[in-house]
Formats: structure tokens, C-alpha cells, sequence
């Protein structure tokens, strides 16, 4: 006779037996007002522009900016993170400092309509230098301190335009300190720094490049954005934002980095934001369309790992559609 099998103590399978007794013991939950929708804002009227690589996502004039805000806000989205697209490009990136530039126009239109709503600016030059890096350059390389006060007085346009969060992405070292400085000069100490701490220089950035016509002409970003085999070298990068006075502290991109924004919140007090970026929502979007893959729950999976990593603020492009989807 066969002796019997010593039987399992652990019965894990227990609390999986029903949706209800799942839901009761889940330990991650997706919260659409934890969501950023990025939005591209473009010059001129009337426009709203497909953007090939990210399927339903656009740009917008700021005239067709706040419906585009209230369908979001009727998903339960309340913050968005601005990218300014211009024509008028030149070796400073001038229109990224403009009092009358894309961005603050487009936060005073948001801020007019929606008073409430959470707007964010992103602050970098290379949506607006014609050689597309994130500073100025000197000698074909970036020149950190002179790319400084720029991103300060473009922080501040857009601070006194109504930005409640300003988001420097320019990977300068010191950025974080010169635009609080800059900010608090100004009498704009209430306005909150996230700072893109732990940006890498990824491949995941492709479809964002397109969509802002912000692909370097020359060269590459490994030389300021991080070596993406780097994670304590991460964690250098945002304590020193902490240090010198961000409010949120962000990892970019998030799929790839789900390491580092995990050690993010281990060690720091800060909310943490994760940046899923441009590529990782292309590449879902991809396989989607083809049928190789079911695009609600691949989402709310991707989604829910940036949460479980322990990312508090989610910044996707797919925030309209998975808040959607969390409310049926
Ligand atoms: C600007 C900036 C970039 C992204 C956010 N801010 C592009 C880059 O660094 O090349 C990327 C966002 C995305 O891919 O969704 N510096």
C-alpha cells in the first residue's frame, strides 16, 4: 500500500475561492484620483491632433484643452502634467520661459474653468531648442549651470500662471534648489516641486519624442538623464531633490524600474511618483490592437504593479481610460 502523502498546512487557495473573499484580502487598490494624465497643449486654435504612436492620446490648442480636462474630471481624474509644443524653437528654448507661452496660457485656461483641478507643468528647453537637448549648450554639450536660471524663470511663469505643482525634467544637477529659490523669491512659496529625480536616459521615451518634437538632432541624453543600470546611483538623485526642497519625489520610467521606485519608497517619507511612460503605454497599445493581448487587464496589471512597487502618484497616459474601467 502506497504511504499517504503528508498533506499541506498551508491552504493559500482558501482566500481565493470567491471574488468576494479576494476582494476582502486584496492588498493593492488602483484610485483614479492617484492618477496624472499627461496632456501635449499645441500653439495656434481649433486643434486637436492625433498622435500616431499613442493611440487616443492628442494634442490640444488651448482652446480645446478644458473639454478634454472635464472628461477626465468625469473619470475621476483631477490632475494633469502639462508638455508645451512649439514651432518657435531656438538655441535657448525662449518659449519655455515666454509669460506668454503655450504653458501659461494653458494653465490660466484650466485654472479659469476648474479652479480645483491639480495642473502641472512639466519644466524642461527641449520642446523648445532647436537642437532638442534639455539645456543650452556649450561646446555641443549641455551646460548645467547656465541651463539653471532658465528652467527657474520658466518655473515661475508658470507658477504665476497657476501651476500648483512645477516638474523639472531637465536632469540638471542643482535644478530642484534654483527653482525654489526662484519661486520663493517671487512670493510663490506655495507652489509644490516635483522633482523627475530618478529620470534614466531610456529607449521608452520614443513615442513622446514624436508626439512633442523633442528628439535630440544630435547626440543622446546619457551625458545628464541616469545609466539605467544605476539604482544606487538613484537613490543619490533623490535625496538629493529631497535636499534641496522637492515635494514629491518621482522615478522614470516606471515598468523597467519597478527595483528602484520599490527602494524609493523604502527609503524616503516623501510621496513618490512613477512616470509610466510613453513607450510602455505604446507597446501595450500595440499589442492590444493586434489581439495579443487584453488591453483592460494588461492596464489595470501594469498599473496595479507601479501601486504595489509603492509609487503614491501614477503618472500614464492610459489614466481616462483605466479610471474607466475601475468604475465598471
Ligand atoms: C522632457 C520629458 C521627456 C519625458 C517627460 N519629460 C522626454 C525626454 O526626456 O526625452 C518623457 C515622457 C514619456 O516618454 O512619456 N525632458
Amino acid at each position: 500500500m502506497l504511504e499517504e502523502k503528508p498533506r499541506p498546512t498551508d491552504r493559500l487557495r482558501r482566500l481565493r475561492q470567491s471574488e468576494q473573499i479576494r476582494a476582502l484580502v486584496r492588498e493593492t487598490a488602483l484610485d483614479p484620483g492617484r492618477f496624472v494624465s499627461p496632456v501635449f497643449v499645441t500653439e495656434g486654435s481649433g486643434i486637436i491632433e492625433p498622435i500616431e504612436s499613442m493611440p487616443g492620446v492628442n494634442r490640444y490648442a488651448v482652446d480645446r484643452l478644458t473639454n478634454y480636462v472635464a472628461r477626465l474630471r468625469d473619470a475621476g481624474v483631477n490632475s494633469v502634467l502639462l508638455f508645451g509644443i512649439t514651432g518657435s524653437k531656438d538655441e535657448v528654448g525662449s518659449q519655455a520661459y515666454s509669460p506668454v507661452g503655450t504653458i501659461p496660457r494653458a494653465v490660466a485656461e484650466i485654472k479659469r474653468r476648474f479652479p480645483d483641478e491639480v495642473v502641472m507643468a512639466d519644466v524642461c528647453l527641449c520642446e523648445y531648442t532647436n537642437h532638442g537637448h534639455c539645456g543650452v549648450l556649450r561646446e555641443g554639450s549641455v551646460d548645467n549651470d547656465r541651463t539653471l536660471p532658465l528652467l527657474a524663470r520658466a518655473a515661475v511663469e508658470y507658477a504665476k500662471a497657476g501651476a500648483d505643482v512645477v516638474a523639472p525634467s531637465a536632469m540638471m544637477d542643482g535644478q530642484v534648489a534654483a527653482i525654489r529659490a526662484a519661486l520663493d523669491s517671487e512670493g510663490l512659496g506655495d507652489t509644490v516641486i516635483m522633482g523627475y529625480s530618478a529620470k534614466y536616459a531610456s529607449s521608452f521615451y520614443g513615442p513622446f519624442r514624436e508626439a512633442a518634437g523633442s528628439a535630440p538632432s544630435s547626440g543622446d541624453r546619457r551625458a545628464y538623464q541616469m545609466d539605467p543600470p544605476n539604482s544606487r546611483e538613484a537613490m543619490r538623485e533623490l535625496s538629493s531633490d529631497a535636499e534641496e526642497g522637492a515635494d514629491i519625489l518621482m522615478v522614470k520610467p516606471a515598468l523597467a524600474y519597478l527595483d528602484v521606485l520599490a527602494k524609493a519608497r523604502s527609503r524616503f517619507d516623501l510621496p513618490i511618483a512613477a512616470y509610466n511612460v510613453s513607450g510602455e503605454f505604446a507597446m501595450l497599445k500595440a499589442a492590444a490592437t493586434r489581439g495579443w493581448l487584453d488591453e483592460k487587464r494588461a492596464t489595470l496589471e501594469i498599473l496595479t504593479s507601479i501601486k504595489r512597487a509603492g509609487a503614491d502618484i501614477i503618472i500614464t497616459y492610459s489614466a481616462e481610460q483605466a479610471s474607466n474601467w475601475l468604475a465598471e
